[in-house]
């Protein structure tokens, strides 16, 4: 069986599997249900704020979600307007230091987040020495809603001079490892990646929330969740944040200036298959918070069975063994191939004749299909562009696939012939593009 271990920070856990700083991780109770059902790798304990009064959450309902489908399942993603902890900083130092001496060999990574100066940084630091959480701190420099109005979370995250800044603090003032949490609430991930790395961060984790209004009361005419007639926004996450995170971590995968940074992926992660994803792309490990709060605890043991018998099938004996491996190929688009040609091919004998691949071609593609009076539906190779909309939207998984043309034959819909493999274009060579320099090769991997 495929050994799940990883190694974060120098952090030894059993599998790649962490619980992100949020409700599940916010008291001891819960941490030690997490351990107990498998969550291996660690927990990052929900965001400490400083000592004295703690924020005070809503009283109302603090969530809003978008289901998917008549089971209510929740696909789409879940809206909070929650704070940090809003339990006194000693009550929960004092759990994290029990939870730490009971179960010496699981991180507890202790999420901060206290006024944009130095003393109060070096104060909250001193204190988490204490507990004895020596897995480290992450810097929670992300969360858009309450505490960015006062001046922290994204509000520093969205400065790379401040998330330099209290990165230099934290770092000057503890000798523990160091994750900078990054927002995705801003237009360019790297920026905010290269900063903690010049702030000397060991470790980003990415992403935090995502600035959301879910659902508006049409009755009430106010945004929801509504607390006595008002709503604000809130930050989303769940399935539907994914692909948003993942473009995130591969940005900074690749980017010469952030490449090597570990990364620690959150976002989404419901599945093994979506934390191979995010591995593949460069994450060294997964966080998860809604699918714990939609599933419980137990959504782990799936993670860990369904990850390792994945790797037993392709031959990977442990998670370094693919970790970044797609990353080379993300590129940018100028770098596709141009001369790759494929065409949509419908197995009749999967087709259920339901019509929808032709309803989406002929409206809002290019009229590819062809329906017969007995609702038979065939390609036309002459019209078909090879857009894949007919594979998406087409409810039978496999009816429909793409045929890639062999070099040598001809695409009717052009009457190019698909040229041998090494002369194919980009647009970098392409006669189309009138900055092309036909003699440059192609260059892969966005360098
Ligand atoms: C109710 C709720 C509270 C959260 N509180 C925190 C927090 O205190 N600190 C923090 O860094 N992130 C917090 N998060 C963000 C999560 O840690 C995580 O980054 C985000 O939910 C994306 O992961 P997911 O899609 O697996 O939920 C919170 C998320 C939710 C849903
Ligand atoms: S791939 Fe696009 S153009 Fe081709 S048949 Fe399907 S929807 Fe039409
Ligand atoms: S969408 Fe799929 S199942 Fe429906 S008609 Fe087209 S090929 Fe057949």
């Amino acid at each position: 069986m495929a050994d799940l271990h990883s190694t974060f920070l120098g952090i030894e856990s059993p599998n790649p599997f962490w619980l992100a700083s949020a409700p599940p991780t916010d008291k001891e109770y819960n941490v030690r249900r997490a351990f107990e059902a498998g969550w291996g790798g660690g927990v990052v304990w929900k965001t400490l704020g400083e000592a004295g009064p703690p924020v005070v959450n809503v009283n109302g309902p603090r969530y809003g979600a978008i289901h998917g489908g008549a089971d209510r399942r929740l696909l789409g993603g879940l809206n909070n307007i929650e704070l940090i902890t809003d339990r006194p900083l000693e009550v929960n130092l004092e759990e994290i230091t029990r939870v730490k001496k009971d179960y010496p060999d699981r991180a507890v990574i202790v999420s901060l987040m206290v006024p944009c100066e130095e003393e109060p940084w070096k104060n909250i630091l001193r204190e988490v020495e204490l507990t004895g959480a020596d897995g480290g701190v992450e810097l929670n420099f992300g969360c858009p809603h309450g505490m960015a109005e006062r001046g922290m979370g994204s509000a520093v995250g969205q400065v790379p001079e401040y998330i330099q800044m209290v990165t230099e603090w934290v770092k000057k003032h503890s000798s523990l490892p160091c994750i900078v949490k990054l927002t995705p609430n801003i237009t360019n991930i790297l920026g905010p990646a290269q900063a903690a790395k010049a702030g000397g961060a060991d470790a980003v984790s990415l992403i935090n929330t995502i600035n959301s209004i879910t659902s508006v009361n049409l009755d009430m005419m106010s945004p929801e969740p509504m607390i006595d007639g008002m709503g604000t926004h809130g930050g989303y996450c769940g399935p539907a944040v994914k692909p948003i995170a993942m473009n995130m971590v591969a940005e900074i995968a690749r980017n010469e200036k952030t490449a090597g940074i570990p990364i620690s992926g959150i976002g989404g992660v419901t599945t093994w298959r979506d934390a191979a994803e995010f591995m593949a792309l460069g994450a060294a490990n997964v966080q998860v918070c809604t699918a714990a709060m939609t599933y419980g605890f137990k959504v782990v043991q799936e993670m860990i069975s369904g990850l390792s018998q994945w790797m037993d099938a392709k031959g990977y004996t442990s998670t370094a063994d693919f970790v970044g491996m797609a990353t080379p190929k993300v590129t940018d688009w100028q770098h596709l191939n141009l001369d790759h040609v494929t065409k949509a091919e419908i197995n009749q004998d999967d087709c259920i004749k339901c019509g929808r691949c032709y309803a989406a071609c002929e409206d809002t593609s290019h009229q590819a299909i062809d329906m017969s009076e007995d609702r038979v539906f065939t390609v036309k190779d002459d019209e078909c562009v090879a857009c894949n909309l007919c594979v998406n939207v087409c409810p039978v998984e496999g009816c429909i696939t793409m045929r890639q043309l062999a070099p040598g034959e001809v695409d009717e819909r052009t009457g190019m012939v698909v040229p041998a493999v090494d002369d194919k274009r980009t647009w970098l060579q392409h006669p189309n593009n009138p900055s092309a320099d036909p003699n440059m090769c192609i260059v892969r991997g966005g360098q």
